[in-house]
């Protein structure tokens, strides 16, 4: 029999913390509204399935889970180092970006310090800074994308943590490479930026910053990156951070020994050298994005334009709601109202055919 109630005997900080809701899983939804073939535009997932060359590597690895990972990720690290042309000593491994958005939370925040980043982007930023006691410091964005330059601004000398989300999610926007650029080389030395590039590889070249740079120059930055997305392998969760060799060095310390599996690790391995199907996901992304924003605007809504595998569109009446309605057409997608934006709903591009339910859906709930 607990003394003190549960509450108290936690940690204050997890007090206001509400949990990630991912939604139910797509079977228990059909079940419940009895609907079949449902389509998940939720997640910002890669419509294509996991890379083959992955699968591949998967079945390979199989026979071997009897055993514990590598602890230090040797292949996966060494093969994003020479990727990236980075030493394999500026790479860490996470179960998934996710775990290493905590890990440096963790490492760094803790109560009187502060840490700054959009009001709207994405939630997990939130949720690590609750955690430590850590004050937040959140910036509104300008035209649905970071305002760096109020960011700057808002870095105090108890600054410790930066997070810039590019392109952003929810929004799918992207700041300018200049912008970006000269944001890093102004931000304090001895502050931390994660430049969470979770969708980079949708990036347009003309958007596409060379952050790694500024980490090759020695700068207090740490830039991560997901399998999650255009890999496929969402599932897996595994996600890497790239940063100076000591900062790397100092999350070890804190992470847990065998954080990422071996199949996440073959799997990822492999997807790595599959161009071929990050380029056949980049094509069909760039031109599910396009049909659907121009369908969606020809509904009457607006469309924030987006350079990632999502895009927030307004339907001007309560999102939650109209995200429930579309559900019973069997299209599954994302209200934004915990976001801050109350009319919005975030869609994930889908193959074609899933594209064009989400345009029925939303054509049938809207008229309605
Ligand atoms: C901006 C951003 N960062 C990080 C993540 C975490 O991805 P993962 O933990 O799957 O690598 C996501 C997932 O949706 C995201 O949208």
């Amino acid at each position: 029999m607990l003394t003190r109630s549960l509450d108290a005997l936690a940690s204050p900080y997890l007090r206001g913390l509400i949990p990630y809701s991912p939604g139910k899983p797509i079977e228990e939804v059909e079940r419940e509204l009895g609907i079949r073939e449902s389509v998940k535009l939720a997640s910002n997932e890669n419509p294509l399935g996991p890379s083959p060359l992955a699968l591949q590597a998967l079945r390979e690895a199989l026979p071997n889970v009897h055993r514990y990972p590598d602890g230090s990720g040797y292949r996966l690290s060494g093969a994003l180092a020479s990727h990236w042309d980075v030493s394999p000593d500026m790479v860490i491994l996470g179960n998934g970006s996710n775990e290493l958005l905590e890990l440096a939370g963790r490492c760094f925040l803790q109560p009187g310090d502060e840490a700054v980043y959009a009001r709207q982007a994405f939630v997990v930023y939130d949720m690590v800074v609750q955690v430590t006691g850590a004050s937040k410091v959140t910036v509104p964005l300008r035209d649905f994308t970071h305002d760096l330059d109020a960011m700057r601004a808002a870095v105090s000398s108890r600054t410790k943590l930066v997070f810039v989300g590019n392109p952003n999610n929810p929004t799918g926007t992207a700041v300018s490479v200049r912008a970006l650029e000269a944001f890093l080389e102004s931000v304090p030395s001895d502050v931390l930026v994660i430049l969470d590039e979770a969708y980079y590889e949708f990036l347009p070249p003309e958007l596409t910053p060379d952050a790694l740079r500024c980490v090759r120059a020695g700068r207090l930055v740490l830039v991560l990156r997901t399998f999650s997305k255009i890999y496929g392998l969402a599932g897996l969760r595994i996600g890497y951070g790239i940063g100076p060799a000591p900062l790397i060095a100092l999350l070890n310390r804190a992470r847990e020994p065998f954080n990422t599996s071996s199949l996440a690790q073959a799997a990822a391995t492999a997807a790595l050298r599959d161009e071929q199907h990050v380029a056949s996901t980049r094509a069909i992304t760039e031109a599910g994005r396009k049909s659907l924003s121009e369908q969606c605007r020809a509904l009457g809504l607006s469309v924030v334009p987006s350079v990632a595998n999502f895009v927030l569109v307004d339907v001007g009446r309560p999102g939650p709601a109209t995200a429930d309605e579309l559900l019973r057409h069997g299209v599954i997608v994302r209200p934004m109202a915990g976001y801050g934006f109350p009319t919005h709903l975030r869609i994930s591009i889908g193959t074609p055919p899933e594209n064009g339910r989400c345009i029925a859906a939303l054509k049938a709930v809207l008229s309605k």
